[in-house]
């Protein structure tokens, strides 16, 4: 009999090659965003369905800002636009949003709609929804440490009581389970600062397609990929 097929309970993705797709097509490279913030939405409600539990995407990334002022103008108003219009689909469909990475620095309009969007949704029971923005691996390891530092400083913890745990619960992803699987779309194999700590063990699956491109049928494959992983976690299998 054939076995029964797994689905990954956290799915982690790096939404990669917007603007490739958009230059191929001679559209601007924000053209490709847009396109992209759209597939973001289906791929939540394919990933829902399947029964997917946690989807994680990277949208900004701390080393983002470096691109061209219009174009962080044109990402930052596409995710303005989806705090805005996203609640009355997640009420619908059950979804818990939260944002990752340091939102202290996006414009308080939008810390706002995030931080509202995020109590509306906490109680919803669906998948969990987390969506990097401003997120770098080592800054959001650098905040925990900060805040462990802080904590040691003042006595509440004692440096004997930091391990893996204590810093798990200090991340941005606080609570959540590691992605069991990384998908990056657009043919680049590295990880660019994503979710450093969190994918110590995660199966990686790397999509040649563009992330405008990206479907449900692409979803299937990178499934179907995980399914002929071995996890070992540096122990013996079989
Ligand atoms: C991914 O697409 C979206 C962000 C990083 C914000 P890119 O904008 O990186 O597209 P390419 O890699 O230039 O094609
Ligand atoms: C990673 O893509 C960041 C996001 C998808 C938000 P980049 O396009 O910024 O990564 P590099 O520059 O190719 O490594
Ligand atoms: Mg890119």
């Amino acid at each position: 009999m054939e076995q029964e097929r797994k689905i990954p309970a956290h799915v982690a993705i790096i939404m990669d090659g917007n603007g490739r797709w958009a230059r191929k097509r001679g559209l601007p490279r924000t053209m490709g965003h847009a396109q992209g913030a759209r597939v973001v939405e289906q791929i939540l409600e394919d990933a829902d369905h399947m029964g997917i539990r946690y989807l994680t995407v990277y949208a900004f990334s701390t080393e983002n800002w470096t691109r061209p002022d219009a174009e962080v103008k044109a990402l930052m108003n596409l995710l303005r636009t989806y705090m805005k219009t996203s609640l009355a689909k997640c009420a619908k469909n059950n979804v818990r949003i939260r944002v990752i990475g340091d939102k202290t620095r996006l414009d308080p309009d939008l810390q706002a709609s995030i931080a509202h969007l995020e109590q509306e949704t906490a109680g919803n029971t669906g998948i969990s929804f987390q969506i990097a923005i401003n997120y770098g691996g080592r800054d959001e390891l650098v905040r925990a440490c900060r805040k462990i530092a802080g904590e040691i400083a003042d006595g509440s913890v004692s440096p004997e009581a930091v391990d893996a745990d204590l810093i798990d619960a200090h991340l941005d992803t606080a609570g959540l389970p590691d992605p069991d699987l990384l998908i990056r779309t657009c043919g680049e194999e590295r990880i660019s600062n994503f979710l450093l700590w969190q994918i110590a063990y995660s199966e990686l699956y790397f999509s040649p397609l563009a992330w405008p491109d990206f479907s449900k049928e692409e979803l299937e494959r990178a499934i179907d990929a995980y399914n002929h992983r071995e996890r070992r976690y540096g122990g013996l299998v079989g």
